[in-house]
């Protein structure tokens, strides 16, 4: 998901010299086939929008993946971005590297101040370990490598699977398979309490090429909306873009994660950058895309 919209923010900004591959052409766990992969293709700007990636029940589930395969992938690019000499380097972490219980809104320098999130530590554990490779490098050797924090984020090519997705792409399918199904009833997982924020694609893929023009003073930045709501709200939302009518039924035995997650997004508005794409118009968005791609929409499997 994240790729692509960067991909796409790219060439639409005029940029061509772009490399990518998929995991099957290059798997980024194997450092051998990314060293080589650097040596050829020497890149100038590295952008890592690759990882293990999933919600509560993945990471619950495959706690050993969440937490090597993205060691894996992100330690190969970097050390191969470092023997490259690559001058910039931009690594996607994930608002969960914060404390479960840190002051909301959440502030970069809040990191390491307290327990993670239990449901996935595994995945944050990597990526705060991304967030200091990189600072390492910018502080070693003075190299221009910054970390971009997104919250939660939606859009085209979400993944859809509901074993494997987070929250907004399960919601919009429940919705979507209860109304065509005729079903009145929707089950959500969790109490529908929790506070949530959501950021479209589009809008993170302008972050990352806005990041890439610049020269950045610090090594980690925060990129959301500022804004959340209860996913109680969102369901409600979702359920009316979609268009059913019928009862949420809200399964408290399942786990709810973090009460709230907000970002505190004042360190990148004050660089000039902020989310343009409203919620409710990015999701209309995000289910226009997934009516428009019934046949060929993403599930991860694990
Ligand atoms: N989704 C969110 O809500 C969210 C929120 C905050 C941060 N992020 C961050 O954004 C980044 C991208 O997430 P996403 O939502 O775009 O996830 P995604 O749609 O699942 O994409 C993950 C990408 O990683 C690639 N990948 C996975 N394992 C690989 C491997 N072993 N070798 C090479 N490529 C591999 C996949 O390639 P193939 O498809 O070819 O297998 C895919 O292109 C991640 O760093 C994530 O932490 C995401």
């Amino acid at each position: 998901m994240v790729g692509s919209a960067i991909w796409r923010a790219l060439s639409e900004k005029g940029y061509t010299n772009l490399i990518g591959c998929t995991s099957k052409q290059l798997d980024l766990r194997n450092q051998q086939s990314v060293q080589s992969f650097f040596e050829t293709e020497k890149p100038d700007i590295v952008i890592d929008a690759a990882a293990r990636v999933g919600g509560i029940l993945a990471n619950n589930n495959y706690p050993y993946q969440f937490l090597m395969d993205n060691l894996l992938i992100q330690n190969n690019l970097i050390e191969s971005s470092l023997k490259q000499d690559v001058k910039k380097f931009i690594y996607l972490g994930s608002s969960c590297i914060y404390p479960k219980l840190a002051p909301q809104p959440l502030q970069e320098g809040c990191l390491l101040s307290g327990d993670l999130e239990s449901t996935n530590e595994w995945y944050a554990i990597a990526k705060i370990s991304g967030v200091k490779a990189c600072e390492a490098i910018r502080k070693q050797f003075g190299k221009d490598y910054v970390s971009l924090m997104p919250t939660n984020l939606y859009g085209p090519h979400d993944n859809f699977d509901l074993q494997t997705s987070h929250v907004l792409p399960a919601m919009i399918r429940k919705f979507h398979d209860a109304k065509l199904n005729g079903n009145s009833t929707v089950a959500l997982w969790g109490s529908g309490s929790p506070m949530r924020e959501f950021l479209h694609v589009d809008d993170l893929a302008a972050a990352v090429v806005f990041s890439m023009e610049r020269q950045f003073e610090d090594n980690l930045y925060n990129i959301g909306t500022g804004q959340d709501l209860t996913i109680k709200s969102l369901a409600e939302l979702i359920q009316h873009i979609v268009g059913h009518s019928g009862e949420i039924i809200w399964d408290s035995t399942k786990p709810d994660g973090t009460p709230r997650k907000l970002m505190d997004v004042s360190k990148m508005a004050k660089l000039g950058w902020t989310a343009q794409i409203g919620l409710e118009e990015g999701i209309r968005n995000t289910y226009q895309w997934y009516l428009n791609n019934q046949d060929n929409f993403k599930e991860v499997k694990i």
